[in-house]
């Protein structure tokens, strides 16, 4: 892969996107590469997955505006396919995925970072929609998860007039869960996920599917969403180690994925 790295460290993935020269900027090729990377992580081990930028100046500074430029209408369909469907199998991926944003996130970096768990960055980051400007909308999800996680006022605001807010204001509007300096970032991140990967990955799982398949459906039905992934969390190995562990108050918990 050219401009996408996967690398572990214990039970923790590191999806890096690497195309620095172009401050990240997703082309089709590297759209492509991120998903063969997805590919390569190992669920049944892997416990938590971190998406970050090479560089210290942008996690993703959009979609690549040199290889839209001249797209048709129908390349330009099949090209928000392809970066929507990549971003919802983000959304949808069965262990959490954080974004550490390490810098600009603008267009499909914003999107990027939306399609995410979990959103931390350092204290350099920009988040943007800056379509509009370019005569264009957001095409990977922008419209409809940035209206979801901040509102549709300030995401209006945002996609509108192309202001992008810095990292304090991502803070106050929720788009990010934690602001750190730009050497801490990656630190930050792994501990995170190191945390995530101390619990029952049963349970973790269980959970994110409970908060997403939920979050557009009525109450009453998302209830039983929860119910039928509560239930699922039963007769499991990690249920039988977690309780067992905790009546014996042992610390050291023995979970195993089953
Ligand atoms: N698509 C293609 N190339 C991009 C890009 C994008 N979205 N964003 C940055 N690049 C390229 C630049 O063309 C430049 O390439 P070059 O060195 O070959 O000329 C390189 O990355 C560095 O960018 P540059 O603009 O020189 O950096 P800067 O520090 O002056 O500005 C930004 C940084 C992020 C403000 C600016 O690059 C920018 O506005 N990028 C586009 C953001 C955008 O509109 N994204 C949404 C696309 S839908």
């Amino acid at each position: 892969m050219d401009f996408v790295l996967y690398q572990t460290q214990d039970n923790i993935g590191v999806i890096t996107i690497n195309r620095p020269s172009a401050l990240n900027a997703l082309n089709m090729q590297l759209l492509n590469e991120l998903n063969a990377a997805l590919d390569l992580v190992d669920t049944a081990n892997v416990r938590a997955l971190i998406i970050t930028g090479a560089g210290e100046k942008a996690f993703v500074a959009g979609a690549d505006i040199a290889q839209m430029r001249d797209m048709s209408r129908k390349q330009a369909e099949e090209f928000s396919a392809l970066g929507n469907d990549l971003f919802s199998r983000i959304a949808k991926f069965p262990i959490p995925v954080i974004a550490a944003v390490n810098g600009y996130a603008l267009g499909g970096g914003c999107e990027l970072a939306l399609s995410a768990d979990i959103c931390i960055c350092s204290q350099n980051a920009m988040f943007g929609q800056p379509e509009t400007s370019l005569g264009i909308i957001p095409g990977f999800g922008g419209t409809q998860r940035l209206e979801r996680k901040i509102g549709a006022g300030r995401a209006k605001e945002m996609i509108y007039s192309c202001i992008s807010i810095d990292a304090q204001t991502a803070e106050r509007y929720g788009l990010v869960n934690h602001v750190y300096p730009c050497a801490e970032l990656m630190d930050e991140a792994m501990k995170l996920a190191a945390k995530i990967s101390k619990n029952a990955p049963i349970a973790v799982r269980n959970a994110k599917k409970a908060i997403n398949e939920g979050h557009d459906m009525p109450m009453d039905e998302a209830i039983r969403v929860e119910q039928d992934a509560f239930a699922a969390c039963f007769e499991t190995h990690d249920q039988a180690e977690g309780m067992q562990a905790f009546l014996e108050r042992r610390k050291e918990k023995n979970f195993t994925n089953n």
